[in-house]
């Protein structure tokens, strides 16, 4: 199936409205937004755009946006046009006119952009450019390897076609880490995997710990699909694989209590399930919390001493932050 590309960009207090608007275009199949760093600098040379986040890491403070819609018929540039007119000149913006090579016109404010996205298996591609990886004792390696890896490693084989997990990011990287480093003073019975992607952080914890129970969560039906994949792949057995519909954990297990949580999410999550994941950690138990910033770090590690936790150990990677607590009560 062909694809197709509209791109155009938005100040930040229209990114929704536009981002809506285009969901009625016939062939809409689904809309991003995306921040960019040399267009904020751009059209804003004397606060140049940054990419710290606020305090609920958030990236609200952007003034501009990439926003694509693909859809799966080719676009008619006049009605495209004529439509994100008509919704511009309600709210007073200037006018869009299609994008064309030879105009070389340096403000691309207004312009639509349109193109033909190549037809690619990505499936296929992300399996095949997701090459083996080894941290710590684990040799993490996909689906399509057939390489058996040396014996004094754990193998962990992970098909990652749609979700985040592979090992090749910092913060898996470090939360493994954590891990490792964990196994040698501690011995959990049981381990949440919050936020689980492909489930590598529970499946890595399962063949360290072997005993004990692991639970998987994540917001995103696609990574808990993936994460059974991926626990049949490695034959190992859970039955808690549970859907979270929110920051606020309401509709996940709320009698379950654990010796390890790992939470490789972003820092605004982080931030507000401080009190929910005191709630179902036992004294004396670990958190490993990942997917900050390293100037987020003091923040989040201050947010959760409220909740009576201590800081054990801080890990940092290109610019990446994992933080490992203990509570203290
Ligand atoms: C950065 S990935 C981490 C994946 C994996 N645990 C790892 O360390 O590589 C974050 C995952 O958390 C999920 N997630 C984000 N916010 C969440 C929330 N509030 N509750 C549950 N899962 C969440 C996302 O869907 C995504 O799969």
């Amino acid at each position: 199936m062909d694809l197709w590309s509209v791109r155009i960009i938005v100040k930040d207090k229209f990114k929704e409205l536009f981002s809506e608007y285009f969901e009625n275009f016939d062939g809409y199949m689904s809309s991003s937004l995306f921040q960019d760093n040399d267009l904020n600098c751009k059209y804003d040379i004397d606060k140049p755009y940054n990419l710290s986040t606020n305090k609920l890491g958030e990236f609200h403070l952007n003034k501009y946006w990439i926003l694509e819609i693909i859809l799966n018929i080719k676009p008619d540039k006049k009605f495209i046009k004529t439509k994100l007119n008509f919704l511009a000149k309600q709210f007073k913006l200037n006018e869009f006119y299609v994008y064309k090579k030879k105009n070389n016109d340096k403000n691309f404010l207004n312009k639509i952009y349109i193109s033909k996205i190549i037809n690619k298996d990505w499936l296929k591609e992300n399996r095949s450019s997701f090459p083996s990886i080894i941290i710590d004792n684990f040799y993490i390696y996909g689906s399509h390897i057939k390489k058996e890896c040396s014996e004094n490693k754990i193998p962990i084989k992970i098909d990652a076609s749609f979700a985040f997990g592979t090992g090749s990011h910092e913060t898996t990287r470090s939360c493994l880490n954590s891990l490792t480093y964990l196994s040698k003073i501690y011995n959990p019975k049981s381990v949440l995997d919050y936020g689980c992607g492909t489930g590598i952080l529970g499946i890595a914890s399962k063949k360290i710990f072997k005993n004990n129970k692991i639970t998987f969560v994540d917001i995103d039906i696609n990574a808990l699909k993936l994460t059974k994949q991926n626990l049949r792949l490695n034959n190992i057995i859970s039955r808690e694989i549970l859907l979270s519909k929110s920051n606020t954990m309401k509709n996940f297990n709320k009698k379950k209590y654990y010796d390890l949580i790992f939470a490789n999410i972003l820092f605004g999550p982080l931030t507000s399930l401080a009190p929910r994941l005191k709630f179902i950690s036992k004294p004396n138990s670990f958190i490993v919390l990942s997917g900050l910033l390293s100037n987020q770090i003091t923040n989040i590690v201050n947010r959760y001493k409220m909740f009576g936790f201590k800081l054990k150990k801080k890990i940092i990677i290109n610019g990446w932050g994992t933080v490992i607590m203990r509570r203290q009560f």
